[in-house]
């Protein structure tokens, strides 16, 4: 029987290969000297895409270039970097890994409310560059009593809210649509939910749907005393709109995992006292990393053995 082929554009976390390897053949595109004659070669037969970074874009147009292609494996929760739509219309499966990394990445959301609003690595500078026995850090503002708006209240959102919950913040949020059985009171734009907020918490996935909803009006709508935190995608926010209210004081801080075009950040934005930013870190926990990587695997093997996607996105052609 032909072997099963399986193609990966990047390396990913070592076990997934090592794992892979053992039950089909994996072409490890990386390592071809001519990508495009390597691709072309293989294209006929392969069956499998393993797709490890958001850099790793798999979109129509290397589908269509896969005759044989049935599933797709995504190594995240966010899969706006595969046409999964475009998949879907075509009986391609495509699989993400939702459910093994919401803890972490709700930890680092809180991270960043509390570093951009109590100013923790500008305070930090403070000590390290000796200016403390010349004067205290400036007071800051304060997280309590103040509302915490979730743009997204999906798994991640929800591990957010209940831990913000528990530092003194109530909440509020957005979504395509009012929840049944939850408290917490909707508003039914973003901009609304700018207007009733102080920690504008971005969590809803990214794509062609979603892109920019954090705009201009959404940032003056936060204020002054306002705080954005983005740990969902970069395409959420508009990213100029952000530097200029950053820079005018129309809003009062930034805490930011994730930006438009990664791993580029805009100087203008690294220029910036008042925001906090970090590497796209949010899952990046050994445990996490490793979960999500057995996910990618589990995902692929149940194919192979005909019992089906474990974690299809709903775009997916799939039903058990
Ligand atoms: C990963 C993520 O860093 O799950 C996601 O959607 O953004 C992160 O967990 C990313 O998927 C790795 O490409």
């Amino acid at each position: 029987m032909a072997s099963f082929e399986v193609l990966m554009p990047l390396p990913g976390m070592p076990e997934i290969a090592e794992r892979l390897e053992r039950r089909v053949t994996l072409h490890k595109l990386w390592e071809a000297s001519d990508r495009e004659a390597a691709l072309a070669k293989i294209a006929p037969n392969i069956r499998a895409v393993v797709s490890t970074w958001a850099t790793a874009r798999v979109d129509a147009e290397l589908m269509r270039r896969l005759p044989k292609l049935e599933i797709v494996a995504g190594f995240g929760v966010g899969y706006d970097h595969i046409d999964a739509a475009w998949a879907g219309q075509h009986g391609i499966v495509v699989t993400h890994t939702p459910g093994v990394l919401d803890e972490d990445v709700a930890d680092i959301a809180i991270a960043l409310t509390l570093a951009a609003t109590r100013r923790l690595p500008q305070a930090e500078r403070h000590l390290r560059d000796g200016r403390w026995p010349n004067g205290a850090f400036p007071l800051t503002a304060s997280l309590q009593g103040r509302v915490m708006g979730i743009l997204g209240l999906g798994r991640i959102g929800k591990a957010i809210a209940r831990r913000a919950e528990a530092f003194g913040l109530n909440i509020a949020y957005h979504g395509r649509h009012k929840q049944d059985g939850v408290a917490y009171p909707y508003c039914a734009t973003p901009l609304a939910l700018a207007e009733a907020c102080d920690v504008l918490m971005v969590t809803a996935p990214g794509g062609p749907e979603t892109r920019h909803i954090v705009d201009a009006r959404v940032l003056a709508a936060l204020g002054p005393d306002g705080v954005l935190v983005n740990i969902a995608r970069g395409s959420l926010v508009d990213e100029q709109a952000l530097i200029a209210a950053l820079s005018d004081r129309a809003i009062l801080a930034a805490g930011l995992d994730v930006y438009e075009r990664e791993p580029s950040v805009p100087a203008e934005l690294m220029a910036l006292d008042n925001a906090v930013l970090l590497p796209h870190v949010g899952s990046a926990t050994g445990k996490t990393r490793a979960a999500m990587a057995n996910l990618v695997v589990e995902n692929l093997l149940s194919w192979i053995d005909g019992k089906g996607p474990l974690t299809p996105t709903p775009e997916t052609p799939w039903r058990r």
